[in-house]
């Protein structure tokens, strides 16, 4: 089954409906966003009521009220304003999430939301976790599951523009999260890359597909080395993006591992652990995601994406511990976990993108390390950064205020020791400790001189369980924050050098 992405657009089928509402005539169900006392003189609610609401208010700050208005409802969500700005609207998020269990315990499809005392930034975060909560991947069940089909928006907070440029963006997530959730029988990296082609050349933006033979020609010995164990043939793809106004004269470059599953190769995953490894190309969906977001919605930034992919198997002919192999730059590397092969293939496309974009900052997202995980939980991105602390700053920033946290690990020199090999330049993998960041130290030496930004996603990119509005499974986390950074990525030249 090769999805297509005319039908992927498809599932996002909420349709959204700018309008004037009042309260206190609205007929269907209302979500009222009350964010201070003034709302108390809009809320279409009896002095015992706002009495009630009161109470369950100082109660709990972040509650959700539900009234009768039969046949329909009207949810009051509190939240506080007077927290910072990007935490109430975390907690508006998460309160969408609970809003739309509500709503599809009482199979309803259609809703309208409105507040007051509420600035537009905290409508559009209620409208962002409504609308990511609402997801799930259905493809395979017969019987597709409750979804909402229609969102009243009072039009005092947005325009039509705003709303679009918006939807474009949350559609971009599910596109990431369904290619993350998509099992690798059907979904391969021919499948990826072609899908990847289509879709550019239906936004008109530039995609070259490497196929095997001529990643073969280009020596990429790292992507070459993992795929050797699969029946599948790899692929690298290269995307660019480049508007007329671009801020930088130097791309961007988007580096994404695109690891369709792994089973870790000849160093087979054990038990469980192999679980939940077709999200391996997690990276790649995140960053073609971005770059088509980017794209449409026209920000003025210069970007390429690089998405190296294959699966990682132990074939008859899969590589082993031991090996030595060459990559695109030359360097030779002393295979000594075939489990590490995130880093190989990710080494070759850093690699590519300095020596043929001349990028003046490279980005790279990955589900790389438990290590990560077992760091920080699943929390926020472990994330490392060299020669590239002015738009890590930035990210930094972004990160908090969409709540996609990013947290710097350090990358002093003494953790290229442990990478050192005896037999070739490097090795695949260090010691037991430290090893979210010796992966990073790998992955630095390709960028050589270039600005370096690792994003380590291998604690949020899925979640086994349920987690608020990211829901189960694929999560699309580091969309929001990577397009929130190239948005604002041309505030100062400073943010950039
Ligand atoms: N894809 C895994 C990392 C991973 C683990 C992602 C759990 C998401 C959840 C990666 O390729 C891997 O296997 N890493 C090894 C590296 C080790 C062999 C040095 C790891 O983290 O155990
Ligand atoms: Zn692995
Ligand atoms: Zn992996």
């Amino acid at each position: 089954m090769i999805p297509q992405h005319h039908s992927l657009n498809t599932i996002y089928n909420m349709q959204f409906i700018l309008d004037q509402i009042n309260p206190k005539e609205y007929e269907g169900n209302l979500i009222f966003l009350y964010g201070n006392d003034v709302a108390d003189r809009t809320l279409p609610l009896s002095k015992k009521e706002i009495d009630y609401l009161k109470q369950r208010r100082e109660a709990d700050r972040h509650s959700i009220v539900a009234f009768d208005r039969l046949p329909y409802k009207l949810y009051v969500v509190n939240f506080d304003s007077e927290i910072s700005a990007n935490e109430s609207q975390e907690h508006i998020r998460r309160s969408a999430d609970k809003v739309v269990s509500m709503l599809k315990e009482l199979k309803q499809h259609t809703a309208a939301v409105t507040g007051d005392g509420v600035i537009p930034e905290e409508v559009v975060a209620f409208m962002e976790g409504l609308v990511l909560s609402d997801y799930s991947f259905d493809r395979y069940l017969s019987k597709t599951p409750h979804h909402l089909s229609q969102l009243v928006v009072d039009s005092t907070f947005l325009t039509q523009e705003e709303l679009d440029r918006s939807t474009r963006l949350w559609n971009r997530i599910f596109w990431c999260r369904e290619w993350v959730n998509l099992p690798v029988a059907d979904f391969n990296a021919e499948e990826f890359a072609s899908e990847l082609e289509e879709i550019s050349q239906d936004l008109h933006i530039g995609c070259q597909v490497f196929d095997k033979r001529k990643i073969e020609a280009l020596r990429m010995g790292g992507l070459l080395g993992v795929n050797k164990g699969s029946v599948d043939e790899p692929r690298f793809v290269v995307m660019e993006y480049k508007p007329a106004n671009a801020v930088n004269q130097r791309p961007v470059a988007l580096v994404g591992k695109g690891v369709m599953y792994d089973t870790g190769g000849l160093n087979i995953k054990p038990e469980d652990y192999m679980q939940e490894m077709k999200s391996d190309m997690a990276g790649a969906a995140t960053m073609a995601s971005v770059l088509f977001a980017a794209a449409e919605n026209q920000l003025p930034v210069h970007l390429v994406a690089l998405l190296p992919m294959t699966d990682n198997r132990p074939g008859f002919n899969a590589f082993a511990a031991d090996d030595i192999l060459t990559m695109y730059d030359g360097t030779t590397v002393e295979v000594v976990n075939t489990d590490a092969e995130g880093r190989l293939i990710l080494a070759d496309a850093i690699a590519y993108a300095v020596a043929n974009y001349d990028p003046e900052l490279v980005i790279d997202a990955a589900t790389l390390t438990g290590a990560a995980i077992r760091a920080i939980g699943t929390y926020g991105i472990a994330a490392m950064q060299q020669r590239a602390e002015n738009p890590f700053n930035l990210l930094k920033i972004m990160g908090t205020q969409v709540y996609e946290r990013v947290a710097e690990f350090p990358f002093w020199s003494e953790y290229d020791e442990l990478i050192k090999s005896d037999v070739a330049d490097i090795k695949n993998c260090g010691i037991a400790q430290a090893g979210a960041i010796t992966a990073g130290k790998f992955l630095a030496h390709f960028a050589k001189e270039t600005p370096y930004i690792h994003l380590d996603i291998a604690g949020v990119a899925y979640f086994s369980k349920k987690q608020h509005y990211y829901g189960a499974g694929a999560s699309g986390y580091g969309i929001r924050l990577l397009y929130a950074f190239l948005q604002t990525y041309d505030m100062t030249k400073s943010n950039r050098q």
